[in-house]
């Protein structure tokens, strides 16, 4: 494929991978955003899943945004355990609501916590410094948003990675969903990315969660809007970007986060005119000798029969796989939840990366 490099000024690179995106790095999902919208204006909860890395987080804070009231984010990947799960909304509440007001309702708390305020920059830091019963921690702090929401616009708690709250403590789900469910002036809206174990929570009989809210699957972003957002970019510095386009979706299946990635180094090796011919084939073999360390690495922990459907699914020839149904089926669960496998209209591998590192492999 022959590129005509349009003349280039310093352009910064527009796309972006691996944190959450916003502004010009971010496309599409107008319809959910008015679904979240809908829901969230209304007295129910939400509950947003999705395989890793399709946009989730981004999702959430584009449509927090746009409602404007007030918001609060926690990310359970990052929090500890039970008191460090009350420190952190705590903390946020610092941020959002007026200082005093805060210090004042804190006073009340069944555990006091520790305040103090980092002289440099002004950040505030929460402890509880609690022994035993940690739990009241996290319900007195909930109990204050729920109060706050009383007197003022109805707040909206977001929890992103919720799948790890069996992780932060024993039996939290239970505790959590007696003192959530009779908060009436706050929106709840979990996030979560395994998926199995998010629908477990929220769909099964005897979960505490079971049907604590709407539940929300996001799919890859479709195929005509990621196609604009690629072609109106790459338009800017070279002739043939609607091939380009075109050839990046072919290879990604609009996998958000891949399509980004690829893209991101697509237009950094035009910039550095480090390819010659075909440049999009050249960033992708680039990407995976990248990554044959790790994947070498990831391929050695897969047992044989899960080997054998990823193969099939590279070449995307389930079919043609000579197992019995129940092997195959608990394969394809097994490597679900380890997050290499997705299914979207039918399963097929998260990674495409690593699906031609296979197929690279088995040429050899
Ligand atoms: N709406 C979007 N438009 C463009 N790229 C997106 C969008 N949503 C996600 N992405 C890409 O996917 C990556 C992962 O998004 P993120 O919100 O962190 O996903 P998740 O929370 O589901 O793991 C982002 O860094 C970005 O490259
Ligand atoms: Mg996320």
């Amino acid at each position: 494929m022959s590129t005509f490099v349009k003349k280039m000024k310093n352009m910064e690179n527009p796309f972006k991978f691996g944190t959450i995106v916003q502004e010009e790095f971010f496309t599409d999902r107008k319809e959910e955003i008015g679904k979240i919208q809908q829901i969230l204006e209304s007295k129910n909860h939400l509950i947003l899943i999705s395989p890793r890395r399709f946009g989730k987080s981004s999702l959430i804070h584009k449509a927090t945004k746009i409602i404007g009231r007030p918001t609060i984010y926690v990310d359970l990947q990052l929090v500890t355990d039970i008191d460090d799960f009350a420190s952190q909304l705590l903390k946020k509440l610092f941020v959002i609501y007026k200082w005093e007001r805060i210090k004042q309702a804190v006073k009340s708390f069944r555990i006091i916590p520790t305040i103090s305020i980092h002289p440099g920059n002004n950040t505030v830091e929460v402890t509880f410094n609690a022994a035993n019963d940690v739990f009241i921690c996290l319900e007195d702090v909930l109990n204050l948003i729920e109060k706050l929401g009383q007197k003022g616009e109805r707040p909206i708690v977001v929890i992103d990675e919720f799948q790890e709250i069996r992780n932060i403590g024993k039996q939290i789900e239970k505790k959590l969903r007696s003192v959530l469910q009779v908060h009436q002036s706050v929106n709840y809206v979990f996030l979560g990315s395994a998926e199995s174990m998010m629908r477990e929570i929220f769909e099964k009989k005897k979960s505490p969660f079971y049907h604590f809210g709407l539940l929300m699957p996001l799919p890859k972003i479709p195929y005509d809007d990621f196609f604009d957002f690629l072609n109106k970019r790459f338009r800017k510095i070279i002739k043939n970007s609607k091939e380009t386009a075109e050839r990046i979706l072919a290879f990604t299946g609009c996998h958000p986060y891949y399509t980004q990635q690829l893209a991101f180094h697509i237009w950094m090796g035009i910039e550095n005119k480090s390819f010659t011919g075909n440049y999009i084939e050249h960033a992708i073999t680039e990407m995976i000798m990248l990554h044959d360390n790790d994947y070498e690495r990831l391929w050695n922990t897969i047992r044989q029969t899960d080997k054998k459907i990823l193969i099939a699914l590279s070449q995307q020839n389930l079919r043609a796989l000579n197992l019995p149904a129940s092997t195959l089926y608990s394969g394809l669960k097994r490597l679900s939840e380890q997050g290499y496998v997705i299914k979207e209209t039918t399963f097929e591998m998260d990674d495409p990366f690593f699906k031609h590192w296979i197929i690279k492999r088995r040429e050899k």
